[in-house]
């Protein structure tokens, strides 16, 4: 009885959760796109290069066996999107889901995470790019270990020396707590942008943390999703988006 009343809960948890990002939607009449950084590139240059090297670099997390997760994997999962996106997600690292389809983000978290960029933030998944801090699923879902953490930065370091993002949103504490270098909690570190420097040669870039969209799955809180909204608005305000009054 009880664990009806508990799986009750949590369904509608969920459908509170599901209705709440649908619930959003930028009106505007232009389709919806990050507001451009550089004038449009012509084809065939600089936005060619960047993808092919950003899939050079695929082939090289697919070579990886740096760290025990190359051997317990069944596919890597380096990242995918845009190239040249304004906005990059940084998750944890794959789950199961993930780790089958050696896409980021494509499980439960994924679908979730798809809403909050398309339905909340009036984007398409194909204008940002997501990735994670490790290419390889943890077995059982663990956090990565410190180890596997130090031995995959590099991948991501590169990723973002190519996309060169105006905006990145580290989802939970993990991916924040290793860009960010800090053993803060989540709590302490959302809500405002930090400064993250990709290389010595550039202006830092602003990292927003927020929390991860399983944990917003696992802790459903009118306050947890007004947050990660807050979070959001503060993104598209910074990227010139039209943040919805509601
Ligand atoms: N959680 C993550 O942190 N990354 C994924 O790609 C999927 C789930």
């Amino acid at each position: 009885m009880k664990e009806e009343r508990n799986l009750r809960k949590v369904f509608n948890q969920h459908v509170k959760l599901e209705e709440y990002f649908t619930g959003f939607s930028v009106k505007s009449n232009k389709p919806a796109a990050v507001a451009p950084q550089q004038p449009p590139q012509p084809a065939n240059s600089q936005n060619t290069d960047i993808a092919t090297e950003l899939s050079q670099l695929c082939k090289e997390v697919a070579a990886c066996q740096k760290c025990v997760l190359g051997s317990t994997r069944t596919n890597p999962v380096p990242g995918e999107g845009n190239p040249k996106a304004d906005l990059v997600f940084v998750g944890e690292g794959p789950g199961a889901d993930e780790d089958a389809q050696g896409r980021p983000f494509v499980g439960r978290s994924g679908q979730l995470l798809d809403k909050i960029i398309t339905n909340a933030m009036g984007l398409k998944r194909s204008d940002v790019y997501i990735c994670n801090i490790v290419k390889c699923r943890p077995p059982e879902n663990r956090e990565p270990r410190p180890e596997e953490i130090i031995s995959c930065l590099p991948f991501l370091k590169k990723q973002l020396s190519l996309i060169r993002p105006r905006v990145i949103v580290c989802l939970g504490a993990p991916a924040t707590r290793t860009l960010l270098n800090t053993n803060k909690p989540i709590g302490q570190l959302r809500g405002k942008f930090h400064e993250f420097s990709i290389d010595d040669d550039s202006e830092p870039v602003k990292l927003m943390p927020t929390f991860h969209p399983s944990y917003i799955l696992r802790n459903y809180s009118d306050d947890n999703r007004r947050k990660v909204w807050e979070d959001m608005k503060t993104v598209m305000v910074e990227l010139g988006l039209p943040v919805p009054k509601k």
